[in-house]
Order: structure tokens, then C-alpha cells, then sequence
């Protein structure tokens, strides 16, 4: 593991890398707070309003402007993506399924709600929908490249992946901390692997306002995982997802974010580099001039030590006092079966703490992935697995291999040839 000589070397490292770097963040780090104090009224003023929404028939006839919309706050409600009756079955097919085998792991464990699943007959064809995988192309072809990078095919995003995670099926009146506000997809290595943090490169050098999340470059190496963390994904996600298979309001367990990417990555990336001169109950504590830079301690703010290495980001009010997290977490309106939800994968998330509705809230977990040489290499083990019945390579073994389950799915039960190609398949059904 790395430990805290490895952390405050790192970042004399990275203050070393670029020019200028104690000036240029430090100007930096100003704009970026007066950025904030604007963007966080604006978001707390707006709240569910703030989130794009749309319909997924009108995918193909967004304006420049909504696209912009989406790409500035990263995350966007597609509804009506799948007919509600086929998402209501497919959740019903899932409630059958762990009724069926008790001993399906979960948590938590005396009352099951986010099941250890991943190739039951219902993700499988959710995954594999056509629909689903259009908007993954859609979402995918946010992001650009350089032509460098389309040599040989090697990324390619009209060609979806479909990425094999698990489900969610949460009861009322549990409460549920498990998810404060979070980044997934990569926790110290996005300071640590060059190629990840050459994403950020705008924001060290101090062009925060160039900082680009849609890039590619750097993002289809980075590693996201540099310390064999159990349950941290290997793959790139260009956006995560859920599809809803029931009805979920705020307040009913659903999700939050900060709906402005560009801006907690650029606090978040340089928070590490400066310290408060007050107490973080100060009222003074949003104040520039309460703010110094600093490279004398290892610490990382919001960056956990886990396992055998790190979770995080996660944001805090007391230790990212600009992000207003109190006022900025904004639950995303109801959604019906059938409906998506996506964010990119660098957006601060939450899960709702409390879920006072009176049905369960059930999503599957169904990321946007790119064919990239990386991602290409993990779907044909994640297919390996698929066809043995056992968990996808990111994950840890379970007590049971799925094969072991009563009414799994397998590799006939996707038809279409595109939701075969996302699986890396032959595209005929054998
Ligand atoms: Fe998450």
C-alpha cells in the first residue's frame, strides 16, 4: 500500500510537473471558489429543476444546447428508454429469482436489498436490449478522441459494451448510509497513474476554465485500480447507470448528485494542495484568504484508506466546504419502470439515506462502456465468466457460483446481435 511518504512525495511530484505550479493553482484555487459561491446558489435555487431531462425518442434531436446542458452537469434522466411493462417483468422476474434461492448473498444480510447478481435471465436481456445499448452509444459518443486513438478500431464508440454489475431492490423504511457523496472509478489514482491524471493536466497547470471530461486521451489507459482493491472497478465507464424497473421518488432511496462535473473535478483535484487557516465551523471558512497553499502533509482530503488501498472521493461539507454539499446534493425526480438514469464518471453521487415511500426501489446497475483495447480486454473475461456461470472478474467469488442458482440466464437467452457483440459473443445464436 501506499503509504504517507508515498502520498506527500506524490505531491511534491506533481507540483514539480507542471510550471509555475504553486501560482498557477493558487490563482487557481481563487477563481474557483468565487466559480463555486455562483454555481452552488445557483444549483440549491434550482434543485430537481437543475437536472436534464429527456425522452428517449428525442435522443437523435437534441439542440447543441442541451447537449452542452448535459455534458457541463454530467448527468441527464433518458425516460421511457424501455416499455414499463417489460421493466415491471423483469422485476418481477428478479423478485422471483431471489425468492427462489435464499442463499443468494446480499446486503443486508438479515434482509437482502443489494444482491450479489449479476447473470440472472432479466440483466441479462436488460442489458442486451437495443434500446439500452443506443443510449449507451449516445452517451459513449459524448466523449471524444483524437484520430490517433481510432487507429486499427481499437476505440470505437459507436460499438457499446455491456458491463455486467449488480441490481438493486430496496424496501421501505430501511435506512441506508452506505452511500454518503462519492466518486467511483478510481480513488488515489487519479493523482497517482500519470494517464489519470493527465486528464486533469488543464487543472494543474492552472486553465481550470479548459478542463475537458469528455476527453479520451489519458482516460482510456488510467488505471483506476492501482492496489488490487476488492470490489473496485477495473473498466472505464464513460457514464454510470441505472435503469428503474419500479417507481422511485426523492426521499424513496433514490440517487443524488452534484450536478456540475467540470466544477467538483476541478475542486476536488486541487484540494489536496491547500489547507484552512480556520476551523471548518468558521464563518469565514469560504473565504479565499481562509485558504493557503500547502504540500507539507500527506493528506488527501476525502481519500480513505481501504482494504489494500484507497476508497474516495468523498466529499464532505467539513473537508470541501465550497461544494455546499448540504444544499447541493439534489435527488433526481421521480422516475417510472422503464426509466434511466446516468452520470459521468467523475460526478459526486449520494444514495438517499431514507426510503419513505410504500414499494420497494428497484434499479439494475447498466454503465455506459466504450470498445476501447482495455475495456475490450476485460469483457472477453467478463464473457469467459459469463459462460462458466461464475462472477465477472471485478468482483469476488461469491459462496455459490451463479450457475449453482436456480433459473439463471446464459448466453441463449441474448438474441440480439447487437447485445451479443456487447458481450464479445459470436453474433449467431448457437
Ligand atoms: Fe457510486
Amino acid at each position: 500500500m501506499t503509504g504517507p511518504a508515498d502520498l506527500l512525495k506524490l505531491k511534491a511530484h506533481i507540483a514539480a510537473s507542471y510550471p509555475d505550479f504553486e501560482a498557477n493553482v493558487t490563482k487557481a484555487w481563487k477563481e474557483v471558489i468565487d466559480e463555486l459561491a455562483v454555481v452552488t446558489e445557483t444549483i440549491s435555487e434550482q434543485g430537481a429543476n437543475y437536472l436534464p431531462q429527456l425522452e428517449f425518442a428525442d435522443l437523435s434531436d437534441l439542440t447543441e444546447a442541451q447537449k452542452t446542458e448535459i455534458k457541463s452537469k454530467g448527468c441527464v434522466v433518458i425516460r421511457n428508454v424501455i416499455e414499463d411493462q417489460q421493466a415491471i417483468t423483469w422485476r418481477h422476474g428478479l423478485q422471483d429469482f431471489v425468492a427462489a434461492n435464499p442463499d443468494v448473498e446480499g446486503f443486508p444480510s438479515e434482509d437482502k436489498q443489494f444482491s450479489q447478481l449479476f447473470w440472472t435471465k432479466p440483466q441479462i436481456e436488460a442489458r442486451a436490449h437495443p434500446n439500452m445499448l443506443r443510449v449507451s452509444t449516445w452517451l459513449n459518443q459524448i466523449y471524444h478522441y483524437d484520430g490517433e486513438l481510432a487507429r486499427d478500431g481499437a476505440v470505437d464508440l459507436s460499438e457499446p459494451l455491456s458491463y455486467a454489475d449488480r441490481l438493486r431492490m430496496r424496501h421501505p423504511g430501511v435506512h441506508w448510509d452506505i452511500h454518503p457523496p462519492h466518486v467511483d472509478g478510481g480513488a488515489i489514482e487519479r493523482w497517482e497513474d500519470p494517464s489519470f491524471r493527465s486528464v486533469f493536466k488543464d487543472i494543474f497547470e492552472g486553465n481550470w476554465k479548459k478542463h475537458d471530461p469528455y476527453d479520451l486521451r489519458g482516460r482510456i489507459n488510467a488505471k483506476s485500480s492501482l492496489h488490487n482493491r476488492v470490489g473496485q472497478a477495473t473498466i472505464f465507464r464513460t457514464f454510470q447507470g441505472w435503469l428503474a424497473i419500479s417507481k422511485t421518488a426523492p426521499t424513496e432511496g433514490t440517487i443524488q448528485f452534484f450536478p456540475n462535473v467540470i466544477m467538483s473535478n476541478v475542486y476536488i483535484m486541487l484540494r489536496p494542495f491547500f489547507r484552512p487557516l480556520v476551523p471548518a465551523d468558521s464563518p469565514d471558512i469560504l473565504k479565499a484568504e481562509s485558504w493557503q497553499y500547502d504540500i507539507s502533509t500527506p493528506d488527501f482530503p476525502g481519500i480513505i484508506p481501504r482494504d489494500s488501498g484507497y476508497t474516495g472521493p468523498r466529499p464532505t461539507p467539513d473537508l470541501h466546504p465550497h461544494l455546499r454539499l448540504e444544499k447541493t446534493m439534489i435527488s433526481v425526480p421521480k422516475v417510472l419502470p422503464g426509466d434511466t438514469v446516468f452520470w459521468h464518471c467523475d460526478m459526486v453521487h449520494a444514495v438517499e439515506a431514507e426510503h419513505t415511500g410504500k414499494e420497494d426501489s428497484c434499479v439494475m446497475y447498466i454503465p455506459s462502456v466504450p470498445l476501447t483495447p482495455m475495456n475490450k480486454s476485460y469483457i472477453e473475461r467478463q464473457r469467459d465468466s459469463f459462460l462458466k456461470g461464475i462472477r465477472p472478474p471485478d468482483f469476488p467469488p461469491g459462496i455459490k457460483n451463479e450457475h449453482e442458482f436456480i433459473g439463471m440466464g446464459s448466453a441463449v437467452d441474448i438474441l440480439e446481435p447487437a447485445g451479443r457483440r456487447a458481450m464479445l459473443l459470436p453474433v449467431s445464436v448457437a
